[in-house]
């Protein structure tokens, strides 16, 4: 089956749809964007992603492209056309296309694109049933990592870096020497003494809105939660670690850089809570559950 590309108002086959060489997304990575998973061919989160990809526009001062109910009428759209059940839509909004310059054009529209792929559940949640690896690398980042920026070289680096070690996600560390997060998923532990630790919402991360459906999960069970900071040397000693994403729900980490986290298997509460957030997943994009909210830092 062809696949199709939302583009600037239009559905186009792939081979038809882009953007202009001026399109400032290009040229100076100046969009935010959105990946938003699918089940049972609706989104996951929708209001969540949607009031994230705002906000996040408006930290960078670019239009909204669209009210935020037509936003969802052209995901959905763009879901129905490539039949996608299980999968994801990736959106991404720059500020538009202007003749090269640095300052913000005047008067220009803002480009909207979204295209949508199938994932497999299956590979995905045997994955899990296993565990990943994951290594740590600096954070090179730039001071903003609240904003889903399309400037994404440092987490590519970090990625790939992480791709040649044999692993699935690079944690990224700061200068004092604590983890931020993932390159594209939120970093987790559970500690010795069974408290979830994940860091603070700051500039310094992206506030995932896996991140946020988990918390609200996790409080529900009545399980210890600190958000705050940790060391690489305090997760070598964790009893269980994970990240976060939309894409990989909760990935269990069973080593970190080389050294087994706990007994070297996905953990219980990591396991307990990946059942819950699945089952969480389901029911909302089913439309049983309201959104998980996007917090502010
Ligand atoms: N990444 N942190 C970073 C740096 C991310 O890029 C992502 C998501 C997350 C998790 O956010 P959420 O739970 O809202 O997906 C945290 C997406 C999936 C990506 O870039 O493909």
């Amino acid at each position: 089956m062809s696949r199709v590309a939302y583009v600037n108002g239009r559905y186009q086959p792939y081979r038809q749809a882009s953007v202009h060489v001026e399109d400032r997304g290009f040229q100076f990575a100046d969009g935010v964007y959105e990946v938003i998973a699918v089940i049972g061919g609706r989104m996951v989160d929708a209001e969540g992603h949607i009031v994230r990809l705002e906000r996040n526009l408006d930290e960078l001062r670019i239009a909204h492209p669209m009210s935020r109910a037509a936003l969802q009428v052209v995901f959905e759209e763009t879901i129905r056309r490539n039949r996608v059940d299980f999968g994801s839509i990736y959106v991404q909004v720059t500020r538009g296309t202007a003749r090269r310059d640095f300052p913000f054009p005047a008067g220009v529209r803002p480009t909207l694109v979204a295209i949508a792929k199938p994932l497999d559940r299956a590979k995905i949640a045997a994955n899990a049933a296993k565990g990943v690896a994951a290594i740590t690398t600096r954070d090179q980042r730039w001071a903003r990592c609240d904003i889903k920026s399309v400037g994404l070289l440092p987490a590519a680096l970090a990625k790939q870096q992480a791709k040649e070690a044999g692993a699935f996600e690079a944690w990224l560390v700061d200068e004092e020497g604590r983890v931020t997060e993932g390159s594209s998923s939120n970093a987790w532990i559970v500690t010795k003494d069974g408290a979830l630790v994940t860091r603070q919402l700051d500039n310094g991360i992206l506030s995932g809105i896996t991140r946020s459906a988990i918390l609200a999960l996790a409080k529900a069970e009545g399980l210890k939660i600190e958000e705050r900071a940790f060391t690489p040397a305090e997760a070598y000693e964790a009893r269980e670690a994970f990240v976060t994403s939309t894409t990989a729900f909760l990935m269990p980490v069973t080593s970190l850089d080389g050294k087994s986290i706990g007994n070297g298997a996905p953990g219980l509460l990591s396991g307990k809570i990946r059942a819950l957030y699945e089952v969480y997943a389901d029911s909302q994009a089913a439309g049983e559950l309201p959104s998980a909210p996007y917090l502010a830092p």
